[in-house]
């Protein structure tokens, strides 16, 4: 939409030593729940980006009226930093993927650009600044979280004439509490996530809203996460709650394609490259949940794992369709999923050759 090509000047001011919160152990991190001393935010108004500051973090005063409270106008990114056990160097991946990504969605929504390149530098600069809080241990990285919502006061529908761009960190364990072992899926039958012209591939948060109800019964049921059909027809498998989906059927990994409604995962178009680069045939194709379960008890489907920042390379170890479960593997890791995990997770920490330059040193 409208759009800000220039770089504008980062304004720090960090926190008194009061101001410090206090640390937990890695070992203790979960997923979200802490954040670090420092965030990013900028403020859109008259037409134009103003104001871009590194502050001590903080709540916001938003008026009861602002936009994003009602209409739901809001979008975010998922990325994370990754340290070098070895040699302490922290590292993002493909940030400017996420940028390009983060813009698109703000089109699709309405909203105004952000510069990529400023983008990019805030979360540089606020990793800098947070440096302490990057967790060292195996498996625990530095979440990031750019997001921006519409602030302006006014009811009735319409796109806002005012917007805050911020940027939070987090320390984070695993997404899922099983970590890298098989988790279990449970197939959505009664909701779909978003339709063909829907938002599906814009990072919003109503396409999370929608999904809560159904992944509140696959709880219940005692699954983690929920596998998403297409709308129109319930036949196809879309993705999973915070992951892009693939198979490996007869030894080719499969996939299916970005139709508008599923989120362009870069971890997605991360994995396929790399899968190719090691020898294997990736498909993107749509995949029928009844042949995908057919193949499962056949044993042609040996291997299932989701793909996502959050998530990284989650196994899945069993599909809940219909009233029935359906082991994949038997409820193993199987070994493409592991080689895969081995080689992504490789570059992202800086221990294996990084060929396509995908990797940025922070620190
Ligand atoms: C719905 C959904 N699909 C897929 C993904 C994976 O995307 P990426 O690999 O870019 O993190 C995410 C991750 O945030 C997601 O929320």
């Amino acid at each position: 939409m409208r759009s800000m090509n220039y770089m504008l000047e980062i304004h720090i001011q960090l926190c008194t030593e009061d101001q410090k919160k206090e640390k937990i152990p890695d070992d203790k991190l979960e997923f979200g729940k802490k954040f670090t001393d420092h965030m990013f935010l900028m403020k859109y108004k008259d037409g134009k980006w103003g104001n871009p500051k590194i502050m001590p973090y903080q709540n916001f005063s938003l008026d009861p009226a602002a936009m994003v409270l009602h209409y739901g106008q809001e979008i975010f990114e998922g990325m994370k930093a990754y340290i070098n056990q070895e040699s302490g160097s922290v590292y993002i991946f493909r940030p400017h993927e996420n940028a390009e990504r983060f813009n698109e969605s703000a089109e699709r929504m309405c909203m105004p650009s952000v510069n990529k390149d400023l983008f990019v530098k805030a979360i540089v600069e606020l990793i800098k600044i947070d440096r302490e809080w990057v967790p060292k241990l195996p498996g625990t990285t530095l979440y990031i979280r750019p997001t921006m919502i519409a602030t302006e006061k006014a009811l009735g529908v319409h796109a806002s004439k005012e917007y805050y761009f911020y940027i939070i960190l987090s320390p984070v364990g695993p997404y899922f509490s099983t970590g890298f072992n098989p988790t279990k899926i449970y197939v959505a039958d009664k909701h779909v996530r978003t339709s063909i012209g829907g938002t599906g591939e814009a990072k919003t948060g109503g396409n999370y809203a929608s999904t809560l109800y159904e992944t509140q019964l696959a709880k219940e049921a005692g699954y983690s996460q929920v596998l998403w059909l297409d709308a129109k027809e319930r036949r196809y498998v879309e993705e999973v709650g915070a992951m892009n989906i693939m198979f490996v059927i007869n030894n080719e990994i499969v996939t299916p394609p970005l139709d508008g409604t599923i989120l362009q995962g870069i971890t997605r178009k991360s994995v396929m490259h790399l899968a190719e680069n090691l020898g294997y045939t990736v498909n993107e194709e749509s995949i029928e949940i009844e042949i995908l379960i057919d193949q499962i008890e056949k044993s042609h489907c040996t291997e299932a794992f989701g793909t996502g920042t959050a998530a990284s390379i989650t196994p899945v170890g069993s599909l809940f369709f219909k009233n029935k479960e359906y082991t994949i593997n038997g409820f193993e890791v199987g070994p493409i999923t592991k080689r895969l995990y081995e080689e992504l997770i490789g570059i992202q920490t800086g221990k294996r050759e990084d060929t396509n330059n995908w990797r940025m040193k922070v620190i």
